[in-house]
C-alpha cells in the first residue's frame, strides 16, 4: 500500500483523531445486534493507546438525514467499545460532534484514554464535505487516522474532508482491507476466479466489467443470473428478471467470451411455486422453468460444477449470495459456496468475502473463521471492485 499507515507516526503525547465505522445494526431497544465492526478497530485502537497517544473516535450510524435522531446516537457504541477494551479505563462520550464542547472533551483526554464523538451525520455539513466541518474536527486531533474502511467510498467531512487539514493516515483495518481486495486484484495467485450473486445484475454491473479483464472464471448465481438466462433464451416461469438489462447481460457475455473468461452461470435451480420458506420446491434444469415457479437457489448440479472450480481456486473473491439464503429451503447453494471456499482457503487459496450480504452468509454457515479475508465495508468493497478510486483512501498521506 501506498499510503502511511499508523507506524509511521511516532504517538508520543499526541491526540488521533480517528475516523471509525462504528454503523452498527441495533434491534429495536438499541441493544448492538452484530459488533463485528467495532472488534474490528480494536487493533488501531490498541496501537495508538500503547504508544502513548489519546484518541478521539467519530463515526456515523445509520441514515439520519441531517438532522438528530435519538434512536442514532453512538452511546452504545461507547459502552460496547469499553466493554472490548477494558484497557482504555473509560471511553468517554460527547452529545456533539464539534464545537466548544467536543473541543473541551478532546483537549481533556490523557494519554490512553479514549472519547467517542457524536453522530457525524447528525451535521448536516458532513455528508456535503462542507470545509468548515472538516476544520472544526480537525481541531480535535493532532494526526488523523482513517480505520473506516466502510465508509470510504463516501466524500464526507469526516472521511475526506478532514484529511486536508491534519496529517493524515490509515488505521490497521484500512490497510488489512486494501492490501487484501488491492493484493487480489494487482497480484492475483492463479487460476483467479470471483463468484458474484445477489439479486439485480443492475447493482454489480461496474464489477463484473471491471473484473473482465483478470480473472480467469466468472461464476454467476442468485437472482441476478436470471437475467444473464433470460439472455441465453431459457423459459424462467415467474423468476425475477431485469427485462431492461437482458442487453446488457447479453454483452457482458460476449465480453467475457472475447476476453477468453469461463462465465460460468447456473445449469439446474431450485425452484419454488411461491416466495415464501414453506412453499412447493423442486429441481429443475436452468432453461425449464414452468410458469407460475421461480429459481430461489442454483441447484446440485451447479452447486458441483462452481464448487470445483472454487476447490482448484487460488485467488477467490465471492460477493454476494447464491439464493434466497435467509430461507432455510433456499440456503444449500449460498452455504456450499462457503463451504468450497473453505476447503480451497484450507489447500492455501487466499479467500476474500467481499462485504454485504455474502458476509451474513459465510457467518451464518459457521465457516467465518476458516476466510482469509471478510471485508466489512459492503458498498466500499463493491466499488472498490469496480476498480473506483476510494476518496477516503485517495486523501491519505502518500508513503
Ligand atoms: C456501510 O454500512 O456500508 C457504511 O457504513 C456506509 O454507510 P452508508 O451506505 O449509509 O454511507
Amino acid at each position: 500500500m501506498n499510503k502511511k499507515t499508523i507506524r509511521d507516526v511516532d504517538w508520543n503525547g499526541k491526540r488521533a483523531l480517528v475516523r471509525v465505522d462504528f454503523n452498527v445494526p441495533l434491534d429495536a431497544n438499541g441493544n448492538i445486534t452484530d459488533d463485528t465492526r467495532i472488534r474490528a478497530a480494536l487493533p488501531t485502537i490498541r496501537y495508538l493507546l500503547e504508544h502513548g497517544a489519546s484518541v478521539v473516535l467519530m463515526s456515523h450510524l445509520g441514515r439520519p438525514k441531517k438532522k438528530v435522531v435519538e434512536s442514532m446516537r453512538l452511546r452504545p457504541a461507547a459502552e460496547r467499545l469499553f466493554e472490548l477494551l477494558p484497557e482504555a479505563q473509560e471511553v468517554k462520550k460527547t452529545e456533539v460532534t464539534t464545537g466548544p464542547a467536543a473541543e473541551a472533551a478532546a483537549s481533556a483526554l490523557k494519554p490512553g484514554q479514549v472519547l467517542l464523538l457524536e453522530n457525524t451525520r447528525f451535521d448536516p455539513r458532513e455528508e456535503a464535505n462542507d470545509q468548515e466541518m472538516a476544520q472544526e474536527l480537525a481541531k480535535l486531533g493532532d494526526v488523523y487516522v482513517n480505520d473506516a474502511f466502510g465508509s470510504a467510498h463516501r466524500a464526507h467531512a469526516s472521511t475526506e474532508g478532514v484529511a486536508r487539514y491534519l496529517p493524515a493516515v490509515a488505521g490497521f483495518l484500512m490497510e488489512a482491507e486494501l492490501s487484501a481486495l488491492f493484493g487480489a486484484l494487482s497480484d492475483p495467485q492463479r487460476p483467479f476466479i470471483t463468484i458474484i450473486g445477489g439479486a439485480k445484475i443492475s447493482d454489480k454491473i461496474g464489477v463484473i466489467e471491471n473484473l473482465l479483464s483478470k480473472v480467469n472464471a466468472l461464476m454467476i448465481g442468485g437472482g441476478m443470473a436470471n437475467t444473464f438466462l433470460l439472455a441465453r433464451g431459457c423459459n424462467l416461469g415467474d423468476s425475477l428478471v431485469e427485462t431492461e438489462s437482458v442487453d446488457t447481460a447479453r454483452s457482458l457475455i460476449d465480453k467475457a467470451h472475447a476476453a477468453n473468461v469461463n462465465l460460468m452461470l447456473p445449469t439446474d435451480a431450485v425452484i419454488a411455486d411461491a416466495f415464501k420458506a414453506d412453499a412447493q420446491q423442486k429441481v429443475v434444469p436452468a432453461n425449464e422453468v414452468p410458469s407460475g415457479w421461480r429459481i430461489l437457489d442454483i441447484g446440485p448440479e451447479t452447486v458441483k460444477t462452481f464448487s470445483n472450480t472454487i476447490k482448484e481456486a487460488k485467488t477467490i473473491i465471492w460477493n454476494g449470495p447464491m439464493g434466497v439464503f435467509e430461507m432455510e429451503p433456499f440456503a444449500k447453494g449460498t452455504f456450499a459456496i462457503a463451504q468450497a471456499m473453505a476447503e480451497a482457503a484450507a489447500k492455501g487459496a487466499m479467500t476474500i468475502i467481499g462485504g454485504g450480504d455474502s458476509v451474513s452468509a459465510v457467518e451464518q454457515s459457521g465457516l467465518a473463521d476458516k476466510m482469509g479475508h471478510i471485508s466489512t465495508g459492503g458498498g466500499a468493497s463493491l466499488e472498490l471492485l469496480e476498480g473506483q478510486e476510494l476518496p477516503g483512501v485517495a486523501a491519505l498521506n502518500d508513503k
